[in-house]
Order: structure tokens, then C-alpha cells, then sequence
């Protein structure tokens, strides 16, 4: 039986691994983690992420071949294959500080692998990496004196959250990258067979190592700047009621341009696409190309301007001031479907109507307890509600930060008689009827196309 272990239990190897295991009945796969509550909550009925489908994988699998673990030596003797899927955030101090992917968490788990391991192993990078990391992770892992040789392999994850089960059963490719050495390729090899379980060989891609990097920062800076492309015609549509969703839809049925991922918003989120964009950047300056970094990093400043623009948009509609009102935040979460508020626009939308002296009642389905932490110190009249009725109530305005289905099938004739008036409603998603909004007496503010106000 082959030994596969994941370090780092988080929102990419908790569902990988539970879908491996799943699928690869003939493995044994664990997951350890040095936070002992995060392994804890996988070994209980609670799990530490939400995330649609994942409880029935892992019920189904859990103590039969899957197993988490805080012995992290143990799972390392043992362990044939060794995916690493532990965090790397953008750096906040020393030189690439706000750019530069922060490594330390990575290094740290390369040399827990030196120290216990005793026989050769092959060394999966899961997480997004800047390009030639794996230089790094062979030299400190080869600077053992067991004369232990280890293969390293890139493998990244695809799989966006929400949809992550959905994503890793039937994914459109599975990247993995080794080096062109006859190892290497056994090494690929290796890794491959694992996802030939239920993957279809030809949407297995083999490619070396560095391609296989660089293509996990350029497939989320392409997604990226699709959105921020089309968030920055929102702004001229806006302008000259041109409508974004009839210009995304009329554009997108162009089979080369394609029809998904041009949705408008208030800005894209989650903990990829910031930090892989700006980790992309850091590159090209680092290679000596300025005008390239210059060209991504506009995806960013579109993103931050996109939110920025929503606010200064409520703000004109309200008079000018947010002064003691309430405000009621329909949606913490980065996107619908999941518990997660990594990089959210709604946190940057809420701080600067706290700054406006606003008063916020946030309500969400999944992602109140994260929104807790986020906003934790920060200083302001906020509450956190559990009922999208009584978040509402005497609020002057509905703000609506994420596209739960649930907010498409509340009462709003109801919300809107226990509201302040005039009412507004900005949806910043575009996920909600606006005609029947407006017949019902609001004063609605869409993205990217006309506002239908009672004024
Ligand atoms: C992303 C990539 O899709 C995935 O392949 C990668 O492995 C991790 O990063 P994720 O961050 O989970 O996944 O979510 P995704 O569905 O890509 O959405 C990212 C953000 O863009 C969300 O805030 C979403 O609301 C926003 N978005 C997406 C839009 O605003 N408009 C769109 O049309 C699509
Ligand atoms: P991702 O979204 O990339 O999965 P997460 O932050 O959700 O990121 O998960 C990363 C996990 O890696 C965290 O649970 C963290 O505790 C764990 N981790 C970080 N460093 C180590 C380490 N040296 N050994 C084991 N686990 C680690």
C-alpha cells in the first residue's frame, strides 16, 4: 500500500487529500498539522472549512484510509510521497515585504522532512510558489547527511473553493511538473498513476518543473484580470447606460473571449489571486522586467479602485454621510459556498464605512466567525447577526458583499417595511432581482448598469 502524506490540513490539502483518499482506495493518506485544534475539528463531526460535499468524502473515508495527525515525525517516516500544502502569504516585513511570497512555513516543513526522514522520498509542492522554488526546497532538503535523496516535484491546485470536490473529481487538468531526469520523470510518473484513479490520462499534463510553477501565477492572474477587466468597463457602463451584463454577455458568446468569469462585482478576493498577481509582480522585477510587473499589478489597483468606487457610489447616494447609520452588510465571505473571508472586499468595503462612522450589522450564513476575527480590534459600532430580517431592521441601507443563493429568496417586502426611508440598496454582486426591488419601494444601485431610484 503506498503511503501518500500531506503536510498542512487548510482549504487546499484538507479536500485534496479527502478526495485522494476517496478515489485511491489502495493508498493510506494522512494529514498532519502542526495546529493540534485544526486536526482536532477533522477528526470531529465539525470540520474546520465549509465546503459543499466535503463532510461525505471525508465520512466516508476517515479512520479507513485517511487519517489526520498532529505526529508529524511519525507520518514523515512513514510516508512514501509527501505533499506539502502548507500556507505562504505575501511577505509583510523585510526586502519584497507586500509582494514577495513569505517562505519561512515552506523552509520550515523542507527541514522537519531532513530531520525524519529515512529512506528516499518524492516531495510534492501543492502550494503557490514563486517560480523555482523547487531549487530551494532540493537544496535544503538534499543538505542532509543521510545521503537520502529526495525528488521534487510541482503540483499545483486548481481547485477554487465552493466548488473544490466538484473541481478535484472531475478537474480539467491535473499539472505536474519534474525534472528531465530519468529520476524525474519516474518521480512524475509516480505522482501521475495517483490521479489516474479517476482522472483521464490526457487531461494529465506533464511538464518541467519551473512551467509547472509559473503556470499556477499565470492561470489566477489571467482569471484575475478578467475580472478586473471587466469591473473597469462596469465603471463606464456606469457612465453611459451601457449595461455590464448584456456587454459581458454579448462579448463572452465570442468563443474566443468565452462566456465565464466576466461576472462584475465589487472586486475579486479569496487568498490566491492578490497574492499570486502581486508574487508574479515581485518576479518580473526581480528578473529586471518593470514593464511586465507594471502591466499585472494594474489588476490589482483596478481591483482596489473597484472598491473604493462602490463606497464613493453609496456615499453620493446617501447624502454624503454615513454618520450613525446602520448599515446592514449582507455577506462576509470572499464568495458564495464557503466559510472563507481570506482577502474579502466585503472587510475593505466595511472599513471604510467605519472610517465614514457608519454603523455595520453584518450578517452571513458561514463566514460570521471569521468576519469576528477579521474586524476584531478594529473600532466602530458592529454587530453580527445571524438573521438577514433582524440585520436589516431599521437599517438605511443593504449593502450586498456576497452571492449567497439565500439572498435571492429573502422577503424583501418585509425587509424593506422594517427600514429606515428612503431605503437603499447597493448590490454589489448583481445577484438580485433590481425591478422587483425597486417596485417595492428601494432605491437600487447595481454595478455597471443604471440606478433605479425613486428621487
Ligand atoms: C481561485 C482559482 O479559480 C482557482 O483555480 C485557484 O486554485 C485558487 O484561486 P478561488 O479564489 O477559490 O479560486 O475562487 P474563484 O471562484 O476563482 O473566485 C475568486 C474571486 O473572484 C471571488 O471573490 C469571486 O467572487 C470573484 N469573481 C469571480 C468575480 O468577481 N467575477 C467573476 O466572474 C468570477
Ligand atoms: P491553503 O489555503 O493554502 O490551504 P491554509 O492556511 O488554509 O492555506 O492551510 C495551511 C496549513 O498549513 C495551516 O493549517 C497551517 O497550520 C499548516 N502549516 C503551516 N506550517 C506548517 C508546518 N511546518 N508543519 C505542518 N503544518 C503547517
Amino acid at each position: 500500500m503506498k503511503n501518500i502524506l500531506c503536510i498542512g490540513a487548510g482549504y487546499v490539502g484538507g479536500p485534496t487529500m479527502a478526495v485522494i483518499a476517496d478515489r485511491c482506495a489502495d493508498c493510506k493518506v494522512t494529514v498532519v498539522d502542526i495546529n493540534a485544534d485544526r486536526i482536532a475539528a477533522w477528526n470531529s463531526d465539525e470540520l474546520p472549512i465549509y465546503e459543499p460535499g466535503l463532510d461525505e468524502v471525508v465520512k466516508r473515508c476517515r479512520n479507513v484510509n485517511l487519517f489526520y495527525s498532529t505526529d508529524i515525525s511519525k507520518a514523515i517516516r512513514e510516508a512514501d510521497i509527501i505533499f506539502v500544502s502548507v500556507n505562504t502569504p505575501t511577505k509583510t516585513f523585510g526586502a519584497g515585504a507586500g509582494r514577495a511570497a513569505n517562505l519561512q512555513f515552506l523552509e520550515k516543513t523542507a527541514r522537519s522532512i531532513v530531520e525524519y526522514a529515512e529512506n528516499d522520498k518524492i516531495v510534492v509542492e501543492k502550494s503557490t510558489l514563486p517560480v523555482r522554488t523547487a531549487q530551494a526546497m532540493s537544496r535544503i532538503l538534499h543538505s542532509n547527511t543521510k545521503n537520502l535523496k529526495f525528488q521534487i516535484i510541482s503540483n499545483p491546485e486548481f481547485l477554487a473553493e465552493g466548488t473544490a470536490i466538484r473541481d478535484l473529481e472531475n478537474p480539467d487538468r491535473v499539472l505536474i511538473g519534474g525534472m528531465e531526469t530519468p529520476e524525474g520523470q519516474k518521480a512524475i510518473e509516480e505522482v501521475a498513476s495517483i490521479y489516474a484513479h479517476w482522472v483521464p490520462r490526457e487531461r494529465i499534463i506533464t511538464t518541467n518543473l519551473w512551467s509547472s510553477e509559473l503556470t499556477k501565477l499565470v492561470s489566477n492572474a489571467l482569471l484575475a484580470q478578467r475580472v478586473s477587466s471587466v469591473n473597469s468597463i462596469s465603471a463606464l457602463c456606469e457612465k453611459t447606460e451601457a449595461n455590464i451584463d448584456e456587454v459581458a454577455g454579448a462579448a463572452g458568446r465570442d468563443s474566443r473571449i468565452g462566456s465565464k468569469f466576466l461576472k462584475a462585482s465589487i472586486g475579486f478576493g479569496g487568498s490566491c489571486f492578490k497574492k499570486d498577481i502581486l508574487n508574479l509582480v515581485y518576479l518580473c522585477g526581480h528578473y529586471g522586467l518593470p514593464e511586465i510587473a507594471e502591466y499585472w499589478e494594474q489588476v490589482v489597483k483596478i481591483n482596489d479602485f473597484q472598491s473604493r468606487r462602490f463606497v464613493g457610489n453609496m456615499l453620493g447616494a446617501m447624502f454624503n454621510t454615513f454618520a450613525d447609520k446602520k448599515i446592514a452588510i449582507f455577506g462576509f465571505a470572499f464568495k458564495a459556498d464557503t466559510g472563507d473571508t481570506r482577502e474579502s472586499p466585503a472587510c475593505a468595503v466595511c472599513l471604510q464605512l467605519l472610517e465614514e462612522h457608519a454603523r455595520l450589522s453584518i450578517h452571513d450564513p458561514k463566514a460570521l466567525g471569521n468576519a469576528k476575527l477579521d474586524l476584531e480590534g478594529v473600532e466602530g459600532d458592529i454587530s453580527y447577526i445571524e438573521d438577514p430580517y433582524k440585520a436589516a431592521e431599521g437599517a438605511h441601507a443593504i449593502a450586498v458583499m456576497t452571492d449567497w443563493d439565500s439572498f435571492k429568496t429573502l422577503d424583501y417586502q418585509k425587509i424593506f417595511d422594517s427600514m429606515e426611508k428612503p431605503a437603499f440598496l447597493f448590490d454589489g454582486r448583481n445577484c438580485l432581482d433590481h425591478e422587483a426591488l425597486y417596485k417595492i419601494g428601494f432605491n437600487v444601485y447595481p454595478i455597471g448598469k443604471k440606478h433605479l431610484t425613486h428621487f
